[in-house]
């Protein structure tokens, strides 16, 4: 049985009194809850919604990017990728939740792929200590940017291409970057159609959060060996179960109206808590996704809302020693959703030594410490009348992955739906972009530039 499941007990009054929901609460929204179904199912496909159709993308071409991943892994010591927010935080996500915890660190002989680096900020100590360890001979480079004008990809890529010229000269340093675009848009697409590197679409109806499994996220897994027509799969089999109109078989739309109930009796918080170091940047990816999807100021009718539940990341058990006093005993303004792993891909036995340093550890496996505590954990904020759910990983794999970026995705949308807000837009970030090009003087940014300029007299600072 491969398949996630949902414990929502702790969302309940039976479980967390008056905090939580009854079933006729949930009874009562069916109805509700089947039209919101049928509304975004209905757009399934089609504008902002083409990323539904991603697992369904013709064998052909995930054959293809498979080809080409394994092709670079013959060759490559390492595979960079320079992409930021959705370019980045998928493929980050998704590899470090499926490749060996330790992989850049393990020796080459048993290291079945190039080391990787996911390359978002543009700290310059960042760049240079990227650029002190890996080996420009033989390193390749993914490209990502859906708008092709984003200044800190465009800023890593002019300085890689040139370097990689330097070193290898312009042939051979095509060779070595692979761009991820939209074909036909934005100055990244003019600029390496121009010079002919080779190009990977995004499609035009995906936005940067909603990617990871557009050649977004599936070239760096196929050069990283991770089965993505196994991936793919597992994202088909939980669209199937989130386009389901009957809230009980829909997993998504459950937990995005008990997300949304939720907020509403000011439960601003959510936080994502992982009990797997494999599922750590999962944490990253649903606060993005999450975040600016619903942190919204106007909802559809163009009224001012401005919405949005605060996404928090959070490890168990590291975070058992840092926030979780303050989430059982501090304002009741969180939601906690745990993921639990079933299997882990190894174990550790805790030895059966004679030193006597609390004898009910001795013989235990780490495995079982750390579903013991994840378990109290999630006794502990019941028995505090604080909401959480879990989902539950039978285990960590392809299939798995796939289908649980499928589920938080549509999940992301019926909540974007039941606020009556746009989901796929990211106006607040785009004004930051936009500023930026301005403070750098990009030709037709002038206005902009004299508006940032425009301070207000009387500044205070304190020096
Ligand atoms: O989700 C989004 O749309 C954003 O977070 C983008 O992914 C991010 O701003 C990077 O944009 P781009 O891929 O165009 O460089």
């Amino acid at each position: 049985m491969t398949k996630l499941k949902f414990d929502y007990n702790n969302m309940m009054s039976a479980m967390v009194g008056t905090e939580g929901f009854s079933d006729s609460d949930l009874f009562g929204a069916s109805d509700k809850l089947a039209s919101a179904a049928d509304s975004v199912v209905s757009k399934k496909g089609t504008g902002w919604q083409e990323w539904t159709e991603l697992p369904y993308a013709p064998k052909a071409e995930i054959d293809e990017i498979v080809k080409t991943g394994q092709e670079i892994a013959k060759s490559a010591s390492a595979w960079i990728v320079f992409g930021i927010g959705g370019s980045a935080l998928g493929p980050l996500a998704v590899a470090a939740s499926l490749l060996h915890l330790k992989h850049n660190d393990l020796p080459d002989a048993k290291r079945k792929a190039p080391k990787l680096y996911v390359e978002d900020n543009v700290d310059p100590e960042r760049m240079n200590a990227l650029l002190d360890i890996i080996d420009l001979n033989t390193a390749y480079f993914n490209v990502i940017t859906k708008s092709g004008e984003t200044s800190e990809t465009l800023s890593q890529f002019l300085i890689i291409y040139e370097l990689l010229k330097e070193k290898l000269g312009a042939d051979q340093a095509k060779k070595r970057i692979i761009v991820t675009t939209t074909i036909g848009k934005g100055s990244l697409y003019t600029a390496a159609a121009k010079e002919g590197f080779k190009i990977y679409g995004v499609g035009t109806g995906v936005g940067g959060r909603f990617s990871v499994l557009s050649p977004v996220g599936l070239l760096t897994f196929a050069v990283m060996g991770i089965d993505i027509h196994t991936m793919l799969d597992g994202a088909r089999k939980m669209t199937e179960r989130c386009i389901e109109s009957n809230y009980t078989q829909n997993p998504a739309l459950l937990t995005a109206h008990l997300m949304v109930e939720a907020y509403k009796k000011g439960k601003n918080i959510s936080v994502m808590m992982p009990y797997a170091d494999s599922l750590k940047y999962m944490a990253d990816f649903y606060c993005q996704l999450w975040g600016e999807s619903l942190g919204k100021a106007l909802d559809l009718n163009g009224n001012t809302v401005n919405v949005g539940q605060t996404p928090v990341k959070s490890l168990g058990v590291t975070d058992q020693h840092s926030q979780v006093q303050l989430y059982t005993e501090g304002p009741y303004d969180k939601v906690v959703i745990f993921l639990a792993v079933e299997k882990f891909r190894s174990d550790a036995v805790i030895s059966d030594s004679s030193l006597d340093v609390g004898g009910f550890l001795k013989g235990r496996t780490m495995r079982e410490l750390l579903e013991a505590e994840r378990v109290a954990t999630e006794f502990a904020l019941k028995k505090a009348d604080r909401l959480n759910y879990t989902i539950i990983f039978p285990k960590v794999d392809a299939a798995v992955i796939g289908g649980f970026l499928t589920y938080l995705m549509w999940q992301t949308a019926y909540a974007g739906h039941l606020l009556n807000i746009d989901t796929f837009n990211q106006p607040g970030v785009e004004e930051g972009k936009l500023a930026t090009f301005a403070m750098l003087g990009r030709n037709g940014y002038e206005e902009k530039l004299k508006e940032i300029k425009s301070k207000p007299k009387n500044k205070k600072y304190f020096i």
